[in-house]
């Protein structure tokens, strides 16, 4: 109920629109980096003195018309010439909507084929992060096309979906990160029950660990962490075929943890003024992060 609650504000598109003229607001300033690059590479900077690398998220929602689209690829490009040009160790994650989706899929592909063309020529990964299932088919489509020439492009799989089990066969070849899912997804195409997502959540992380590339484990689940170090050392799998990716401000400690007993991890860091989506989906998540607004609203 409280999970449906939060999603359903996620979607409101004048909360979101006026969101946008608050500032960082409700706490948001603990799980969002900034609103600006500048702020942003600075974060980036202090999580890489920590042997922590980044996915930088230039935070979108709603975009419904093409100046919009082309402000959030202009936005996402100045982030790539800034990763290059600070030297730090982050790359890009993306939504395809923010780039267009909704308005013309040869649109939003061209947006992205420009943005993964300066990001290859500075040698930076791309992550097309997976969006509500309306959206899967077609993000899956946009990435196929794009890697037939590039491949510092990689996408999403969501173990809540039934047909997770055959994408993880079927991009094994491919980057992946692997998550639990975020959206409200119809019983016709997604696990309801916690105990069945987790259960395929791990069987997915064996299999892409074992049979594909790189894998980006991204979760705050300290069972699946340790299921997955376990795991790592009885199959003898290297250390360079995997990472763990957490979101900015959840778990510091343990973020700093991991990369201290020499994992690869990386932070997501979402930045931007349009904060107010995202962090209504990390409190349809975990209501606990509810805490994070009451200590916004009695520390002023
Ligand atoms: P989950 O919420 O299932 O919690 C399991 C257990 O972990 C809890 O019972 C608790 O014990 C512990 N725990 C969790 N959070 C904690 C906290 N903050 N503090 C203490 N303990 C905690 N989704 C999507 O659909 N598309 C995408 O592209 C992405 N991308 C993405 C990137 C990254 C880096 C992350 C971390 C997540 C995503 N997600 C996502 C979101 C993902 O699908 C999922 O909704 C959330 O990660 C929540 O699931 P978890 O596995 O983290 O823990």
């Amino acid at each position: 109920m409280t999970r449906d609650f939060f999603i359903s504000l996620s979607q409101n598109k004048l909360l979101n629109t006026t969101a946008k003229r608050w500032g960082l607001k409700l706490g948001a300033r603990s799980v969002v980096a900034g609103t600006t690059v500048e702020e942003t590479i600075e974060s980036v900077k202090e999580l890489n003195a920590l042997e922590i690398s980044c996915t930088i998220d230039n935070l979108g929602e709603f975009v419904f018309e093409e100046d919009e689209a082309i402000q959030a690829k202009t936005q996402i490009l100045e982030v790539v010439e800034a990763i290059h040009e600070h030297h730090v160790n982050a790359h890009i994650s993306l939504k395809p909507t923010q780039i267009g989706l909704d308005i013309d899929y040869n649109f939003c592909l061209e947006n992205l084929t420009e943005i993964v063309d300066v990001a290859n020529k500075y040698n930076i990964f791309v992550n097309v992060d997976m969006e509500d299932y309306a959206h899967l088919q077609q993000t899956f489509d946009l990435m196929n096309t794009v890697n037939q020439k590039y491949h510092n492009i990689g996408t999403v799989i969501q173990a809540y979906l039934f047909r997770a089990d055959d994408d993880i066969k079927h991009y094994k070849d491919h980057r992946l990160r692997i998550v639990k899912g975020a959206y409200k997804e119809s019983d016709k195409v997604a696990f309801q029950y916690k105990k069945e997502i987790d259960q395929n959540y791990l069987r997915l992380i064996e299999y892409h660990l074992l049979h594909g590339k790189f894998t980006s484990i991204a979760t705050h689940d300290h069972h699946v962490i340790n299921h997955v170090k376990q795991f790592v050392e009885e199959n003898n799998i290297p250390f360079e075929k995997f990472e763990f990716q957490m979101l900015y401000g959840f778990r510091k400690e343990m973020q700093f943890q991991l990369a201290q007993e020499g994992y690869n991890f990386c932070t997501y860091v979402p930045f931007g003024s349009d904060w107010y989506g995202y962090f209504m989906r990390r409190l349809a998540e975990r209501p606990q992060n509810l805490n994070l607004i009451g200590k916004q609203i009695f520390n002023r």
